[in-house]
C-alpha cells in the first residue's frame, strides 16, 4: 500500500501555510528561515501537529464504531485537547488521562490553556499523578477499561499518537505536501528542523522525504529530555511508517538525527535558551511558540544557524507544529 492508499478524514483546511521569516533569518545572519505552520492547519481548536495524525486515525476509530476517543498526556497537552476537539467535530464522547508530566508551579497550571479547552469541548478529564514517560501507560489502558464497564466502544490513541500503527502516516503526508509547494514557490528546503517528543512527527517526516528523490536533513530536536527513549521511538516509528507506505527500502541510520542540547533537564521546563527563542521570534516576527516544545527547537535552530553547523547557503523550514495555549500556564516567565 502506498500513502495515497490509507483512508484520510480531512480535519484541517488544506495545506498548511508556509512562509519566510525575513527578519529572523536578517538577525541570524546565516541561513534563510522559512516556517511551515501546523499551529493555524485547522479550525479544530488552535491545530497543531495530531490534528494532522489524526486524519490518518479517524477512519479506523469510525471503521471500528467507536463512540468514544480515550487519550493520555500531560496536563497542559495538546495533543488530548486536539482529541478533544476532533471527538467534538465527529460526536463523539472523549475521555482524557491527563498526568502530572511537569513539575511546575503555576496556580492555574491545571485550569488554563490546554485543559481548559478540552474541558470546554465536554471531554472527560481524569488528572492523574503519574509523572512524564511517552511509554504506554496502566491509567490509559484503565480509562479504556472504564469505558468499556459503562456500555461504551472506547478507541484507544496512545500519547502523542505516536504508538499506534497509523501515527507516523499524517507526516509522512507532510513531506508530500512540502515537496508540492516547494514545486509552487520554486524553492528546495535542504533542511527541515523539527520538535521531537513522542516521535511519530518527525518518524513521519523522514518515511515521507525518503521516498523523494532530492536529499534533504530532517533535524528532530528533542524535547523530551528522555534522549534515548525518544531516539528509539523515533527510529522504530520511522522504519515502521517506512514499511507501512511501502518505501521498498531499509531507512539508513543516518537518515534518523535527533540531537540533544536545548530541552533542559526535564520536559516542559524552560531554560535560558527556550525564552530567549520565545522572545526572539515573537518580536521579531509576532510569531508565538511555546516554552515546551516550539521554544526548544527554535532555541535549537536559532544555535545551528549561528554556529553554522546549517550553513548560509541553506534554506531551512522550521516546522512550527503549535502549541501555544499552554503558554498561559507560563505566564509569571513573562511578567516583565
Ligand atoms: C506543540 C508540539 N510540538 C511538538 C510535539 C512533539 O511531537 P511528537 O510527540 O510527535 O514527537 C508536540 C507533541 O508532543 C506538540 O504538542
Amino acid at each position: 500500500m502506498t500513502l495515497e492508499d490509507f483512508p484520510r478524514y480531512p480535519l484541517m483546511f488544506g495545506p498548511s501555510p508556509v512562509h519566510h521569516l525575513p527578519r529572523l533569518s536578517a538577525h541570524l545572519g546565516g541561513a534563510q528561515v522559512w516556517a511551515k505552520r501546523e499551529d493555524c492547519n485547522s479550525g479544530l481548536a488552535f491545530g497543531g501537529n495530531k490534528t494532522r495524525k489524526l486524519e490518518y486515525i479517524v477512519p479506523d476509530a469510525l471503521a471500528e464504531g467507536a463512540d468514544t476517543l480515550v487519550s493520555i498526556g500531560g496536563v497542559q497537552s495538546n495533543h488530548t485537547r486536539q482529541v478533544a476537539a476532533v471527538a467534538a467535530k465527529l460526536g463523539l464522547k472523549a475521555v482524557l488521562v491527563q498526568e502530572a508530566w511537569v513539575d511546575w508551579p503555576d496556580s492555574v497550571n491545571d485550569r488554563v490553556g490546554n485543559i481548559m479547552l478540552s474541558r470546554i469541548m465536554g471531554a472527560e478529564v481524569r488528572l492523574d499523578p503519574a509523572g512524564f514517560d511517552i511509554g504506554i501507560r496502566d491509567s490509559w489502558q484503565n480509562a479504556l477499561d472504564d469505558v468499556r464497564a459503562r456500555g461504551g466502544k472506547p478507541y484507544g490513541i496512545p500519547a502523542g499518537a505516536s504508538e499506534h500503527r497509523l501515527g507516523g502516516l499524517g507526516f509522512a503526508n507532510w513531506a508530500y505536501e512540502v515537496q508540492q509547494q516547494e514545486r509552487e514557490l520554486g524553492i528546495f528546503f535542504d533542511t527541515i528542523v523539527v520538535c521531537t517528543v513522542t516521535g511519530s512527527t518527525h518518524a513521519g517526516m523522514i518515511a515521507g522525504f525518503a521516498g523523494q528523490d532530492r536529499p534533504r536533513r530532517v533535524i528532530g530536536i528533542d524535547a523530551s529530555a528522555t534522549l534515548e527513549k525518544t531516539r528509539d521511538q523515533v527510529a522504530r516509528i520511522a522504519r515502521s511508517t517506512a514499511e507501512l507506505i511501502d518505501l521498498g527500502r531499509d531507512l539508513r541510520d543516518d537518515e534518523i538525527t535527533v540531537l540533544e542540547g536545548w530541552a533542559g533537564d526535564y520536559y516542559g521546563i524552560p531554560v535560558e535558551s527556550t525564552l530567549d527563542a520565545i522572545r526572539l521570534s515573537g518580536s521579531l516576527e509576532g510569531m508565538i511558540i511555546d516554552p515546551v516544545y516550539e521554544g526548544k527547537s527554535m532555541a535549537g535552530l536559532i544555535d545551528l544557524v549561528r554556529t553554522g553547523e546549517i550553513g548560509s547557503d541553506s534554506t531551512v523550514l522550521y516546522a512550527h507544529l503549535g502549541g501555544q495555549p499552554a503558554i498561559n500556564a507560563y505566564s509569571a516567565l513573562f511578567r516583565a
